[in-house]
């Protein structure tokens, strides 16, 4: 054999070998952030039900979860009657709806938009910013002009029923946080509430679909009657969301400065990551918010909600009242957390 068809076939095999260890490599990647074959979503409060339902339409045919929980996460964004999230949600102290919403999926790709005015579907627009943009965040201004740049169409998100509790808050104009709010609020018992403050929460949603590939989507209108600019923990990732595919994903609901100042979700995954179970990991996060100042804890509700990767569950939150919604083959159902005050 000539040396130069020796030196062809070298460099050949040479070449064959490197793009066969890149293929091993990418596999072994794709691998690590993939978990149970078995498609599950899970997400906060009882009206995560409903979305629930939704994104199991696309993880029961097969779909990717990404997907799934972006249509699940636009049952509550187009529910007026939702006042925590998307359409209908309580505006900030100058009366203006903004919105904050992230998605990620377990390679670490992400995307969030903060401060959104005009756009029913935030979730959809933070989607766009994974996919589309080498950026990860975008906010008020720039995050409107993306969306509309995107065919996103602009709409009045305030409902005559907000601007009504807003305008009723402005006689007293007092931020007090009540603790479940939201939760109280959808069950009926807000007719009973004096005018506001009416407060929380956010729909954080957690799954896996039938490839093993896991991902979180959280959105929210915020706390209301916040001051204008105010971005709570729903848009940050790490704090409202996080998800690892060689792990699991976790979210959050409730005061979202406890969440930021704790890295809450990230905190609750690397927990998981060290072996505490989703229930454990939750409680571990809910006592580092605690142990900082156990007073004030006792007038803030915070609750995480967790999911690793072999799809097992669980939530902890700081006041009892933090509820949860399970879709997955075997099971539908609303669970109440466990909490740290009982
Ligand atoms: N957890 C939602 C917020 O604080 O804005």
């Amino acid at each position: 054999m000539s040396q130069r068809r020796k030196f062809l076939q070298t460099s050949l095999a040479g070449a064959l070998a490197v793009l066969w260890q890149r293929k091993s490599l990418a596999a072994v990647v794709k691998e690590k952030q993939q978990g149970t074959k078995d498609p599950v979503v899970i997400s906060t409060w009882d009206f995560g039900k409903a979305a629930n339902a939704e994104a199991w339409k696309i993880l029961v045919a097969g779909g990717d979860v990404i997907d799934a929980l972006e249509k699940g996460a636009h049952v509550p964004e187009a529910d007026p009657n939702n006042q925590t999230v998307g359409y209908g949600g309580f505006p900030d102290r100058d009366g203006k709806v903004t919105l904050d919403a992230c998605i990620m999926d377990g390679a670490l790709n992400c995307g969030s938009v903060a401060a959104l005015e005009h756009i029913m579907h935030p979730i959809s627009v933070a989607k766009l910013v994974m996919q589309k943009t080498p950026h990860v965040m975008l906010v008020g201004e720039g995050a409107l002009q993306f969306a509309l740049a995107n065919g996103f169409k602009k709409q009045n998100l305030l409902t005559p029923a907000s601007e009504k509790a807003w305008k009723e808050w402005l006689k007293t104009s007092k931020y007090e946080p009540v603790i479940n709010i939201e939760n109280k609020a959808w069950q009926g018992d807000k007719k009973k509430l004096p005018g506001g403050p009416y407060n929380h929460d956010t729909i954080g949603l957690l799954g896996i679909d039938s490839t093993g590939k896991m991902g979180g989507a959280c959105t929210t209108s915020g706390a209301a009657w916040k001051m204008r600019g105010r971005v709570g923990d729903s848009p940050i990732i790490g704090a409202g969301l996080y998800v690892d595919g060689e792990v699991g994903a976790a979210t959050s609901s409730g005061l979202g400065e406890e969440v930021i100042r704790t890295c809450g979700s990230h905190t609750v995954v690397e927990l998981m990551r060290q072996g505490f179970d989703p229930e454990a990991a939750c409680r571990k996060a809910v006592e580092r918010i605690v142990n900082r100042d156990p007073e004030r804890a006792k007038k803030l509700q915070v609750g995480f909600l967790a999911l690793d990767k072999a799809g097992n569950y669980g939530a902890f939150a700081i006041h009892k009242g933090f509820t949860y919604s399970v879709k997955n083959g075997r099971e539908e159902k609303v669970l109440e957390a466990k909490s740290y005050f009982s």
